[in-house]
């Protein structure tokens, strides 16, 4: 049974104190919730403390990026041992925005995605199309290479942590996400791709998200489709109210889903 993941990625939001203060909110609301794994993922100077909010909560923490090596002369970059040693779980590798605005492929996912397991986290690794490439009918191509890519060289093993989320780019903060089907039909094409490059077992056990304009109305829909397992969510996680609502619904909703 794959336990679904809500996880909030709040992107270049939030100062320590909103932070700390949104962290707090949405623990005072979700703390008897048992059956979903719900993770946020505040900037990096903002981790320390939430992690300490969120210490010994039922939410996870992650960061938004992370760099390869353990140390060294790498300005501006972190590196997974301190991540890992103020208590974040989970990074987020490869977002959209930061193969958009900074440079990320699917190299630098790869070894990052690579880095973060041997270093104990768990990677939710993007993928997502651009809405060229959907009307050019290439999304599953794009996304098929973005996955391949991400996880080269990689044994089924080794990828036993790995969470993948699809998120189409023209879903983002647009307001327009993708229809249940829509997503549905690369959900299932991942897993299928899972299937190949590893067995079955493995593609059965790995959790695919869906992210890309995620809201309370529409995450019963998503949930609902056999291979979505849960959502990456950007707008919608800042606010209290409308995260706790999207990890109500999930929460209700989980019955056995195989
Ligand atoms: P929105 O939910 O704001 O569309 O953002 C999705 C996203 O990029 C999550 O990583």
């Amino acid at each position: 049974m794959r336990i679904p993941v809500i996880a909030g990625n709040w992107k270049m939001y939030k100062d320590v104190r909103e932070a700390v203060e949104l962290a707090n909110d949405i623990k005072r609301e979700v703390y008897n919730v048992d059956n979903v794994e719900i993770v946020v993922c505040p900037p990096f100077v903002d981790l320390g403390d939430v992690c300490e909010m969120l210490d010994e909560s039922n939410i996870l923490v992650g960061a938004q990026n992370c760099y390869w090596e353990k140390e060294g002369a790498f300005t501006g970059e972190v590196s997974i041992p301190m991540l890992k040693s103020i208590g974040c779980k989970y990074v987020v590798i490869g977002h959209s925005e930061r193969r958009q605005f900074f440079g990320e492929t699917d190299e630098t996912v790869n070894k990052k995605v690579a880095a973060c397991i041997n270093g104990g986290l768990i990677p939710i690794m993007c993928v997502g199309e651009v809405l060229a490439e959907r009307e050019a009918g290439k999304t599953l191509d794009v996304v098929k290479k973005q996955v391949s890519g991400g996880l080269k060289g990689f044994n089924e093993t080794f990828i036993s942590t790995l969470i993948i989320a699809y998120e189409p780019v023209w879903a983002i903060g647009t307001g327009r996400t993708a229809t249940p089907l829509q997503a549905q039909e690369v959900h299932s094409m991942i897993r299928d791709l899972l299937s190949k490059l590893y067995s079955k077992a493995k593609a059965d056990s790995i959790r695919i998200l869906y992210g890309g304009s995620v809201k309370p109305d529409n995450i019963v829909d998503l949930m609902k489709q056999g291979d979505i397992d849960g959502a990456l969510i950007g707008g919608a996680s800042l606010k209290s109210a409308s995260f706790v609502d999207i990890i109500r619904s999930t929460s209700g909703l989980r019955s056995g889903k195989k």
